[in-house]
């Protein structure tokens, strides 16, 4: 199956109750042969309206430090773990993880992304597993890239964009993780 279809197949899907109070699903998008794969969290107020995902808040953040490091958002395919917005952005409950993890699977495997770049507790939670490592708290994690040569692929986790708004500590972190990634890629 291809990508299109995919996208396709998660702006129909009722798999989990988060359809009911959906606008839009966020199916992801951006380069489908992309080195880079971004996986953030879940469709936030703006994702939700315009079906396309990181296009609100942290989405200018995110695109503020990618462009400061030379990425550029053509060149990457962002996603999240779960594609339909949780009801006043609440957490993705367990159920609604484990309904829409097939999508994400899918999208990983079609792309054959070199590094993975997760945003946020479930991100890192939900791929770190996936590749056979132990998942720490993101204040552990972040910063560091673990290599999974089993699956050929590396994944590096830092912080969501959305918790440094308020947060300049935080913010410094989350830009210096993407210093280590802009030096990876290169
Ligand atoms: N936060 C996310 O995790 N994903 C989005 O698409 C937007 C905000
Ligand atoms: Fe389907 Fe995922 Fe949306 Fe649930 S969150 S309805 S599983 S696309």
């Amino acid at each position: 199956m291809d990508m299109e279809k995919i996208e396709e197949e998660i702006r129909k899907c009722r798999k989990c109750n988060l359809w009911k109070s959906r606008k839009n699903a966020v199916p992801g998008e951006g380069n489908y042969s992309a080195d880079l794969m971004v996986v953030g969290e879940a469709p936030g107020k703006k994702e939700d309206e315009m079906g396309r995902p990181f296009v609100g808040k942290a989405g200018q953040i995110l695109n503020e430090i990618f462009e400061e490091n030379g990425i550029k958002r053509e060149d990457i395919y962002i996603t999240n773990v779960v594609k339909c917005r949780p009801p006043k952005n609440r957490n993705p409950l367990y159920d609604e993880i484990k309904a829409c993890f097939p999508y994400l699977e899918k999208q990983i495997e079609l792309i054959k992304p070199k590094l993975i770049l997760t945003l946020g507790n479930f991100g890192a939670k939900v791929i770190m597993e996936l590749y056979g490592f132990k998942a720490y708290s993101i204040t552990k994690m972040h910063g560091k890239i673990f290599d999974s040569p089993l699956h050929q692929i590396k994944i590096l986790p830092t912080f969501h964009p959305a918790a440094c708004i308020y947060n300049p500590l935080l913010k410094e972190k989350l830009y210096n993780d993407i210093k280590k990634l802009r030096d990876f890629l290169k």
